[in-house]
């Protein structure tokens, strides 16, 4: 049996993760790439007393570049950027005249001409990895895979913490073994792509409820000097915080609960989706991007998840599918985006619609005080 302690007083509410950051709560912003993170919403929730996160992965090194600055313009706060690890794509011609046989007449549907091979199918990797060890960012994480040793190692020569992402205890072990400072622990109820790089994304769907404990007895054990885990996925009020650090977590990572915030720069007819959400309404479905992701159903997941078989790996289906849905961002039409959205999103419907990311920061704070000082022992994470 592990030896889980009792919840203990903290007079500051704080856990040693939110301590090393000064945060007022210990809460990250989950990167969101494709839209969601701008500079305004990572500085916002920065600034608010949590840690704010940029999703690199999109991005050119370049880009990656311009929206730190605009960060660092806005907030003298610790911050993060987040990137995919991911290989060099060069998929033989039958992958992508197989793909296209699938996409191809969805996008003529709405009258986009038929797709091509790409010279590129995602940013460079390595480039974006040197981009942000040169920009000397606070906090840096990783999903999608694993970085060796020596790059693990090169981040924190530039003075970056390491956070990887895991969704299940092997890869927790393997982030550990690479020097990895912090888990980001990845449960089933997470919007957006599963980061699972180790074994099928389908056998690694373990809820945040079951995952998080299990990475904690795994990495964070209770009296060893342990990495600190973040649970992610479900979580999107301040009774989701709560629950998160009795079971061992010294942190949440929230990226659903942001994604309708005034900052966050989706088209409206996501936002609207999002609310208008039930709790059976996403899926986790790889026929959009070759990636497994949960998102809400629509037209888009639908059509392409007839023709299983003709689905690239990522990033290749991902770079054929965009046509169509930058069409639909250009046209707010819902149908055919990619609503990448977690279980919790009705959730949402608790609060006002477009409340700025520092609006939201302050009612979790508010609202995961008021929870742990309603329970018999407060939450403490000091041994
Ligand atoms: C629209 C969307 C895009 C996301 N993009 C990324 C990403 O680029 N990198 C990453 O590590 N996680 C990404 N995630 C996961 C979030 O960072 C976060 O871990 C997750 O949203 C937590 O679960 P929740 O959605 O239930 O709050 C994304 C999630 C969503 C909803």
């Amino acid at each position: 049996m592990s030896s889980t302690p009792a919840l203990r007083t903290s007079p500051d509410f704080s856990t040693p993760f939110s301590r090393r950051f000064g945060l007022r709560l210990p809460l990250v912003q989950g990167p969101m790439a494709g839209g969601p993170t701008t500079p305004a919403l990572v500085a916002a929730v920065s600034n608010a007393g949590g840690l704010g996160f940029l999703a690199g992965a999109a991005l050119a090194p370049e880009k990656i570049a311009s929206e730190v600055a605009a960060i660092r313009a806005l907030t003298d706060k610790p911050f993060g950027v987040n990137l995919f690890v991911l290989d060099p794509a060069n998929p033989d011609e039958a992958t992508v005249r197989r793909a296209l046989e699938a996409i191809d007449p969805v996008a003529a549907q709405h009258g986009l001409p038929p797709g091509e091979a790409l010279a590129r199918y995602a940013p460079d990797f390595r480039a974006q990895l040197d981009a942000v060890i040169e920009l000397r960012v606070p906090v840096v994480s990783f999903t999608f895979g694993l970085l060796a040793k020596a790059d693990v190692a090169r981040l924190h020569a530039a003075g970056s913490y390491v956070m990887g992402t895991a969704t299940h205890v092997a890869e927790a072990i393997a982030w550990r073994d690479a020097g990895a400072d912090a888990i980001v622990a990845q449960g089933a109820e997470a919007g957006g792509h599963r980061g699972t790089f180790i074994g099928e994304a389908p056998h690694a769907l373990i809820g945040t409820m079951a995952l998080v404990p299990q990475l904690v007895d795994a990495v964070d054990a209770p009296g060893a000097v342990g990495l600190p885990v973040l649970a992610a996925g479900g979580i999107m009020d301040g009774r989701g915080i709560v629950a998160a650090l009795a079971l061992g977590a010294q942190g949440v990572q929230m990226g659903t609960a942001f994604l309708g915030s005034a900052e966050s720069a989706i088209p409206a007819d996501w936002k609207a989706r999002l609310r208008a959400s039930t709790d059976t309404a996403t899926s986790v479905t790889r026929a959009i991007t070759g990636r497994h992701a949960r998102g809400i159903r629509n037209p888009l997941m639908q059509q392409l998840e007839a023709r299983p078989e003709t689905v690239a790996p990522y990033p290749v289906q991902n770079a054929l599918t965009q046509p169509l849905r930058q069409r639909a961002a250009r046209e707010n039409d819902g149908d055919y985006l990619s609503l990448w959205s977690g279980q919790g999103a009705p959730l949402s419907r608790t609060r006002e619609a477009g409340l700025g990311a520092a609006q939201i920061v302050a009612a979790l704070d508010a609202e995961w005080r008021a929870v742990s000082g309603k329970l018999p022992g407060k939450l403490s994470h000091d041994a």
